[in-house]
């Protein structure tokens, strides 16, 4: 890429596209998120290489849980695949953060999950979220909880819930917020993606739907994020 071009802090991506995907193909909507999964393996390579400090992939929401039983299912199964292959490559450097209600998992998912955050919490090179059962309103609601609870027990104060304390409750915690979120697939939504985070974000919608999507639509997007001008209120 042009060295005049500043890569992003931190870019949030909504994977979405997959089941139109295999739809076109006449293929089970699995295969869509099986060609995704390869995907998100790439790009995640890639966002290393550009030297990214984080990257936000919404893998499952707190509102997939809509969908059939066996497309659900076929989901966690391919989880269980790509992260033991993202985790292989430990030369990488990742730290890995599962951003979610991790309390729906259970059994040999949600022990790879807690496996690979344990072993990767002190690592220095780029963080990798990966949201999955994520939902940002849930998200918000649980920081409050957490916080009404701690000023019911007298460990804080009314006036210590700031803008900076109450992000600390967040699945966030510590990160910056993203610089831009990119949607491929045509869709111009959030659909409930770090609604808290995303309050000066850019966005970038791109028609490519997640399993045909490229290390040159990365670039694309990033080209794009670089024509903007944030003024974050000012002038
Ligand atoms: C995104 O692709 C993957 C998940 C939401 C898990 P979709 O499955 O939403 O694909 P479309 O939107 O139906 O094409
Ligand atoms: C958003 O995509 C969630 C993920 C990509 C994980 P959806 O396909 O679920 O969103 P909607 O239903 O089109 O808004
Ligand atoms: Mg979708």
């Amino acid at each position: 890429m042009d060295s005049n071009i500043i890569i992003p802090k931190h870019i949030g991506i909504i994977m979405d596209g997959n089941g139109r995907w295999a739809k076109k193909r006449m293929l089970p909507r699995n295969m869509g998120h099986k060609k995704g999964a390869e995907v998100f393996q790439d790009i995640t390579r890639y966002c290393n290489e550009l030297g990214l400090e984080s990257v936000t992939f919404y893998a499952f929401s707190t509102e997939n849980w809509k969908r059939p039983v066996e497309e659900v299912n076929g989901i966690m199964t391919l989880l269980k695949e790509y992260l033991v292959k993202a985790f292989d490559y430990e030369k990488e450097n990742n730290r890995i953060v599962f951003l979610g209600d991790k309390s729906a998992f259970t059994g040999e998912l949600l022990e790879l999950m807690l496996d690979i955050e344990e072993k990767t919490k002190d690592r220095t090179g780029m963080t990798l979220n990966i949201a999955l059962n994520y939902g940002a309103r849930n998200e918000i609601v649980k920081a409050t909880k957490d916080i009404a609870q701690l000023v019911k027990d007298g460990k804080m104060n009314v006036e210590d819930i700031t803008e900076e304390t109450f992000s600390d409750y967040l699945y966030t915690k510590g990160q910056p917020d993203p610089d831009f979120i990119l949607r491929p697939s045509g869709e111009k939504r959030i659909s409930n993606f770090l609604l808290w985070q995303i309050a000066y974000s850019e966005f970038v919608y791109m028609d490519v739907l997640w399993p045909d999507f490229t290390r040159k639509d990365l670039d694309e997007a990033i080209i794009e994020f670089n024509k903007r001008n944030r003024r974050f209120g000012g002038v």
